[in-house]
């Protein structure tokens, strides 16, 4: 017997027979990215069921000295959960470990196996009246591990925060299989390094989360979800500042769309009809939540946005009368990325700045790009709330993917560029993983990254976290 066929006859061993895949069907799901850019290979994917599964397996690569890739729901944009080309590495998937440990109403906590999807944390928080407020378009199949690892951000970053801001503690399964576990549900805990935001945002490349200390609020008793027509994304910026102010900073949704955006999830994505008459050159899906009656918050809003209109800040407006009308306006903003995906192959930026320079860096970036590709479809939008936009860019109508792509490294430049004068983030919430490693490189600052590197190197020495990511 080979070290290698013994190697994963252990893992097999440590898992037992329901905690392991190595059928070619069964691997495939996992060798492909959300995105489709990279394929990579395996021959074992390990589905352990307990912390002291992964922490076994975890020692057994270490003293091999093989690769780990930790996988959550694998809707990533980076490709920061697939392996590589070569098939050296080993496929760590939490999914089995998605129990709610413990959850506490009046400590306003609850402690979850980072297999547990989005979805079901959320669900676990609703049924004893408390909201776990991390909200992304793949809440149904994303991972909270992967959330974590990537420090996700979503729809309710402008009020309650990213993931970072949403966690006390952490069980994470170091490279060696030690488990440190930091679990404690507290507030206040200064004790020394705060460990837990190290492995938040690592993408794997520092350790295994198994688990985490969730915050959890109050649920809104009345919310307001209200779609508005602006001429440009200056004013949808002045309109964030007034709601915020109007309502003590209840506003936790604040999305901007542009009109082909809109037009591209009507056209495309079924059940779907513009909430405005005319057309408007931008759109902004906005919510905010409160404490307040149902019909005192709506109707307070209302003359708000009413004051906004007479003043020409916005447009028009529509506010969501009923569940399903809600569930419509947020389909609207949702499936852009499905949309897009229609009219062919997209470069795409996720990309931040303050959010008060967030208008000129759009007019900005919009001038750089056309004049690479003229006839390139830019689909801007996203989380203006919070400084972060996709700035994607679609090929041109009849063009075809190929000759469009090869634009893509100066698009890429002169986007990031800009960013980069600006003092933005060339990743404000989609991470590194493989796809911006060299652009980290270049865009990070030297020490950053020497501090980044010298962390690696304490915790991972043999370097069989997540190889090949973010570093
Ligand atoms: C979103 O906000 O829709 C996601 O982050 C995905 C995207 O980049 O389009
Ligand atoms: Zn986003």
């Amino acid at each position: 017997m080979s070290t290698e066929t013994g190697l994963m006859a252990e893992l097999r061993r440590v898992v037992g027979p329901r905690g392991f895949l190595d059928q070619a069907t069964d691997l495939e799901p996992y060798l492909v990215d959300h995105r489709k850019l990279y394929r990579g290979a395996t021959s074992l994917v390990l589905r352990p069921d307990s912390t002291e599964q992964v922490s076994a397996i975890m020692r057994l690569c270490n003293e091999a000295r093989v690769g780990v890739v930790p996988v959550g729901g694998n809707t990533g944009y980076c490709g920061g959960a697939t392996p590589s080309e070569d098939g050296s590495q080993i496929v760590l998937s939490l999914a089995r470990m998605r129990r709610i440990r413990s959850i506490d109403p009046l400590n306003y906590t609850m402690i979850a196996e980072a297999g547990c999807v989005l979805a079901e944390v959320q669900a676990a928080a609703a049924a004893v009246d408390r909201l776990f407020p991390m909200s992304l378009g793949s809440e149904g199949s994303c991972q909270l591990g992967g959330n974590l690892s990537t420090n996700a951000g979503g729809t309710a970053v402008l009020r309650y925060g990213m993931m970072r801001d949403l966690i006390l503690g952490l069980e994470v399964v170091l490279p060696d299989g030690r488990i440190l576990d930091g679990l404690k549900p507290l507030r206040k805990d200064n004790t020394g390094y705060d460990l837990r935001d190290l492995f938040i945002g690592a993408e794997g490349t520092l350790g295994v989360i198994t688990a985490a200390a969730c915050k959890l609020f109050s649920r809104p008793a009345a919310t307001v979800t209200a779609f508005v027509g602006v001429t440009d994304p200056q004013r949808a910026v002045a309109l964030l500042s007034r709601l915020r102010t109007f309502t003590g900073d209840a506003v936790s949704t604040f999305e901007l769309i542009p009109r082909i955006a809109l037009e591209l999830v009507l056209q495309h994505i079924g059940d779907t009809t513009d909430p405005l008459d005319g057309a408007h050159d931008w759109y902004v899906l906005l919510e905010i939540g409160m404490g307040r009656h149902d019909e005192q918050l709506r109707g307070a809003i209302e003359v708000e946005l009413a004051a906004a209109m007479e003043e020409g800040q916005i447009s028009d407006a529509a506010l969501a009368t009923s569940e399903t009308q809600r569930e419509m306006f947020w389909r609207l903003r949702e499936t852009i990325p499905e949309a897009q995906r229609h009219i062919g192959a997209s470069i795409k930026h996720d990309v931040s700045v303050t959010t008060s320079e967030l208008p000129q860096f759009i007019i900005e970036a919009c001038r750089l790009v056309q004049a690479i590709s003229p006839q390139g479809r830019i689909v801007c939008y996203g989380h203006l709330g919070d400084g972060n936009l996709h700035f994607n860019i679609s090929r041109p109508a009849g063009a075809d993917d190929e000759s469009f792509l090869r634009l893509a490294p100066n698009i890429n430049r002169a986007v990031h560029d800009l960013i980069a004068r600006y003092g933005g983030s060339i990743s404000a919430e989609h991470g590194i993983g493989r796809l911006k490693r060299e652009e980290l490189v270049r865009y990070k600052h030297p020490v950053a990254l020497e501090v980044m590197r010298a962390i690696k190197q304490a915790l991972d020495p043999n370097g069989i976290m997540n190889p090949g990511k973010v570093l």
